[in-house]
């Protein structure tokens, strides 16, 4: 089995997460020993040759990707697309193995780690056609803002990893979130918002719903997509 260390002195300091070492089911244990080589790629030094992976016209790439439920949707839509799901979670990526092996998925892998140091280590310059993070921890607190995602730093990190036009498309439930995103995304002139009216654009149909959006749903929340160009 070719799973990474959990260490968690491997991750850096600075941590948009807290790993939660939820109880993980049989079926989620069996997955991450089973399925884990045909679908994982564990974290290195070394840059991805993304090209490995097969002859595809697009490469997506999603953040905190939780259960999978929507990353495998997505993937199993679009055949033509490489979709590379990043997470912290491991009871989420034993589950998203379940998904993904139970549709025999071909177009989908998975990273165990964390979403920055991976962008920042493993993958190349202008490799990626779509960034997706969908419904990030907003970090609700004033002194946890720097927690935060969706920061300058991250947004620049972003940047280098899309191509010329790629898309940076973030969708959240929390509204002072969502402002904090058009905030930093408008002051960077790397980015051209795509909302034609306003800041936010209608949901794309490409996205599907998440679980962390049927919550926010249920407490009342009204869900916003972002949808950028890298410039
Ligand atoms: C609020 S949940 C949303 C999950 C899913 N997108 C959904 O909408 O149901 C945010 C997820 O992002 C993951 N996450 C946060 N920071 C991360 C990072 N730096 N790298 C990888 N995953 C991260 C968390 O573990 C968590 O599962």
């Amino acid at each position: 089995m070719s799973l990474q260390k959990h260490n968690k002195d491997t991750y850096p300091a600075i941590r948009s997460f807290v790993r939660h070492h939820g109880r993980m089911t049989a079926g989620q244990r069996h997955a991450l020993g089973c399925y884990w080589q045909d679908y994982g790629i564990d974290f290195s030094r070394q840059v991805l040759n993304l090209k490995a992976f097969g002859d595809f016209s697009q490469v997506v790439l999603e953040i905190g990707f939780g259960n999978g439920e929507t990353l495998v949707d997505m993937a199993a839509s679009y055949p033509d697309i490489l979709f590379i799901g990043v997470e912290v979670h491991r009871p989420g990526v034993g589950r998203t193995l379940m998904l993904a092996q139970a549709r025999d998925l071909k177009n989908l892998r998975l990273v165990e780690y964390d979403a920055v140091a991976f962008i920042d280590t493993m993958l190349p310059a202008n490799c990626l056609d779509r960034v997706q993070i969908y419904f990030p921890d907003p970090w609700h607190k004033r002194r946890h803002h720097k927690r935060r995602l969706i920061q300058n730093a991250f947004c620049q990190q972003l940047h280098r990893v899309l191509k010329l036009q790629g898309l940076l498309h973030i969708a959240t439930d929390w509204f002072p979130y969502a402002e904090h995103c058009i905030k930093v995304l408008v002051s960077m002139d790397n980015y051209r918002n795509l909302a034609v009216a306003g800041d936010y654009v209608e949901k794309p149909d490409y996205r599907r719903e998440t679980k962390f959006e049927r919550r926010g749903r249920r407490l009342g929340h009204e869900v916003k997509d972002l949808l950028f160009a890298a410039t």
